[in-house]
């Protein structure tokens, strides 16, 4: 048995990037249905990313009372930048006039995920996209979880469906078609049980690799230091794991508790080819992957879907194809100043295998020439508290 659906945007995806997007559809009245193979459990509680950029935080306060970012999740006025035995504190408001917020991803697909049911969304969980086309007509085939088969056709595919992109060969020719470059180091993750052991998150370049002492609630901290891409997450105890992590904070004294998490995530700096063919558009991390320095990825997926909302607005309502013409070179601006940035962030702050004595002593002139100035400073602030989005 084969159901046949139509819908005017199919949403491969309901990751931040899908369901924002059918959000602002719906705002303009344009219907859409949004698939993810996931089932609801799985997607609300993968942990992911922490920072909202206040713009971020400012579209999902269009979700009204659905959005707790601003009451669950916590406004951090700056960074800490650590190196050479001293903390300097990035102060975000008093150089750029802007904040971020911590509030983990899976609350804030809470949120959304709440919101668009409650505004009578067509949101499907596991549904499996085998493949889209766009022939006659843009469709999008798919397996529902019961095994029937489900067709969706539709006046635009969107796959905001992660790294591993089904949509994406669609658009670029190739699953891999595009820029990439990996790095030499990866992240040690875990979730620790315990306080906060500092107000805001501190990064930080230490002799022994960088770490990053970041949060997720009052009770539960996300913690990384600097490992091997092939190291293995259980191969450490607890205790070896707060001594390297203590090692490379030196003036902080971590509070510790019970770790009942630890994952590796490697890094990667990817951008797809092409973005858009015909009436098929990649977003978010099926387009592009930030390595996770500069805290830009799920808000680079927010930046592509509010670009991606006002051009298939012209086009669907207006028949103007204008915007939807110039949709990837619009995103492409963000996207390389974020991929700069969070290049930028991890090449400053972590230690490569083969580096030598002058590059980590340039490295901490690197360091004092964005602490000591308030224009490298701002440099930081106005990237890490995100560049204005346009209006949605
Ligand atoms: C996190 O809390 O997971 C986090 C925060 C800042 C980053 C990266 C990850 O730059």
């Amino acid at each position: 048995m084969t159901t046949t659906v139509r819908t005017r945007v199919a949403i491969v995806g309901a990751g931040p990037a899908g369901l924002l997007l059918s959000h602002l559809l719906a705002q303009s009245g344009i219907d859409s249905i949004v698939v993810d193979q996931r089932t609801r459990e799985q997607i609300e509680s993968t942990i992911r990313a922490g920072i909202l950029e206040q713009g971020t935080v400012e579209l999902l306060d269009t979700l009204g009372d659905f959005s707790r970012a601003r009451t669950v999740g916590t406004r951090h006025n700056g960074i800490e930048l650590r190196f050479a035995g001293h903390g300097h504190r990035i102060d975000f408001p008093g150089l750029v006039g802007r904040s971020v917020w911590l509030y983990p991803q899976h609350e804030a697909l809470k949120d959304l995920i709440a919101a668009r049911l409650a505004g009578g969304q067509d949101l499907r969980f596991g549904v499996t996209v085998e493949r889209v086309e766009d022939n006659d007509i843009p469709r999008v085939i798919a397996k529902e979880a019961d095994g029937q088969e489900l067709i969706i056709e539709a006046d635009f595919i969107v796959g905001a469906d992660g790294s591993r992109s089904v949509v994406r060969p669609a658009v670029t020719g190739t699953s891999q078609g595009g820029y990439f470059r990996e790095y030499p180091f990866a992240w040690f993750g875990i979730l620790t049980e315990a306080p906060a052991s500092a107000e805001e998150l501190i990064y930080s370049n230490s002799p022994d690799g960088f770490a990053l002492i970041s949060q997720r609630s009052p009770t539960v901290q996300r913690m990384y230091f600097q490992c091997d891409p092939d190291a293995d997450p259980n191969a450490l105890s607890e205790e070896e794991i707060w001594g390297m992590l203590q090692a490379r904070v030196p003036g902080t004294t971590l509070t510790e508790g019970p770790i009942f998490q630890r994952d590796v995530l490697r890094f990667r700096s990817f951008v797809a080819h092409e973005l858009r063919k015909g009436r098929i558009a990649i977003v978010g991390d099926a387009a592009h992957t930030v390595p996770p320095t500069g805290a830009k990825g799920m808000n680079l997926a927010v930046a592509d879907v509010v670009l991606l909302n006002r051009a298939l607005q012209a086009l669907l309502l207006e028949n103007d194809e204008r915007l939807i013409d110039g949709f990837a070179d619009a995103a492409l601006h963000r996207i390389w100043k974020a991929q700069h940035f969070s290049w930028w962030m991890t090449s400053m702050l972590h230690s490569t295998p083969e580096a030598t004595e002058f590059d980590h002593r340039r490295q901490l002139g690197e360091l004092r020439s964005v602490v000591e100035s308030e224009a490298g400073s701002t440099f930081l602030a106005e990237a890490y508290t995100g560049w204005p989005l346009p209006a949605a």
